[in-house]
């Protein structure tokens, strides 16, 4: 029971696991949230994150402007927009990776069981623990298969069984039929779709409670992306996943919820179906429809 705390992130909730999570009912969605400016969709579903008039600016320059919107737990959500609409950056401001880019001010709240990510008592270390985040390319460290999975379980000074969380973390990523009897081998000459669901797996390792992933599979060829694609929908089960990608299909494939980002604004956010098939906005529709860009 590894569960430093993250200053009291935790407090509006019993210490709800992700795995008992299973719907709507249970602990308060969004406590201490009056009236005013609820974020749209879902809002019977209890949220994983919440985001209040989240705005970012690069030295200035606006990249992100007051999205409100709230992501439900253990769902999928697609956040899908023409190249440098700001997908990258809101996904960062959730993790608080933001914060390693010197240029970058976030403005408004992210709300993670009901604290503000960004208030100055949190731990922005232990925020990217509980919420991990996978790479557009994937980024194995020049170690092996075993040790990158290990890495962060050992940077956290886990006291469990290490070569069993490891093996866990790999059959989480459908990756451990494939490496078991490789695992001291570097992580190097994995395939590149081995390697992503290797960073998959040390995402998983360290238990974080969402997993935000920006175009993890937009580097691999078809095969390697369906499988990440099942995975995906494997663990919906016990995570919440947030998901950058510039393929429709892949949004319109994975998602249960898909928002629109033009130019830094949420134009639209709602049923992935729904969306798809009936956006409510012009620009969505142009979007979807190829008519931009
Ligand atoms: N580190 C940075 N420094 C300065 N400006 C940045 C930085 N990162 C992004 N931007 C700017 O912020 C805006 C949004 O970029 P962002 O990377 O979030 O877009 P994106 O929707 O992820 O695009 P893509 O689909 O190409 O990945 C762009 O105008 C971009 O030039
Ligand atoms: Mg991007």
């Amino acid at each position: 029971m590894p569960e430093e705390p993250l200053v009291d992130i935790q407090a509006d909730t019993a210490d709800t696991a992700p795995e008992e999570a299973g719907g709507a009912s249970g602990s308060p969605s969004t406590s201490g949230s009056p009236g005013a400016d609820t974020p749209p969709v879902a809002r019977d579903l209890e949220a994983a994150l919440e985001t209040r008039t989240l705005s970012v600016d690069y030295d200035g320059d606006t990249a992100v402007s007051e999205i409100s919107l709230s992501i439900p737990r253990n769902r999928i959500v697609a956040f899908i927009g023409p190249s440098g609409c700001g997908k990258s950056t809101f996904l960062r401001c959730l993790n608080r990776m933001n914060d390693l880019i010197p240029a970058a001010n976030v403005s408004g709240e992210v709300l993670f069981r009901g604290k503000n990510l960004y208030d100055s008592d949190v731990d922005p270390v232990e925020v990217r623990r509980r919420i991990g985040m996978v790479f557009q390319k994937p980024n194995p460290f020049p170690k092996s298969i075993y040790e990158n999975v290990a890495f962060g379980l050992r940077v956290n000074g886990y006291q469990g069984d290490l070569e069993e969380r490891v093996e866990t973390s790999l059959r989480a990523a459908a990756l451990w039929d494939e490496v078991k009897d490789r695992l001291e081998d570097s992580a190097l000459g994995l395939s590149g779709g081995q390697q992503q669901r290797l960073c998959i797996a040390r995402a998983l390792a360290v238990e974080p409670e969402i997993l935000l992933m920006d175009e993890p599979a937009s580097a691999l060829d078809p095969i390697a992306t369906g499988r990440i694609e099942d995975l995906i929908e494997d663990l919906k089960q016990d995570y919440t996943i947030v998901i950058v990608t510039h393929n429709m299909q892949q949004a319109a494939r994975v998602s249960d919820l898909t928002a629109f980002l033009y130019m830094g604004e949420l134009v639209e956010f709602g049923d992935t179906d729904r969306l798809f098939t009936n956006p409510r906005e012009q620009r969505t529709e142009q979007y979807i429809t190829g008519r931009f860009g």
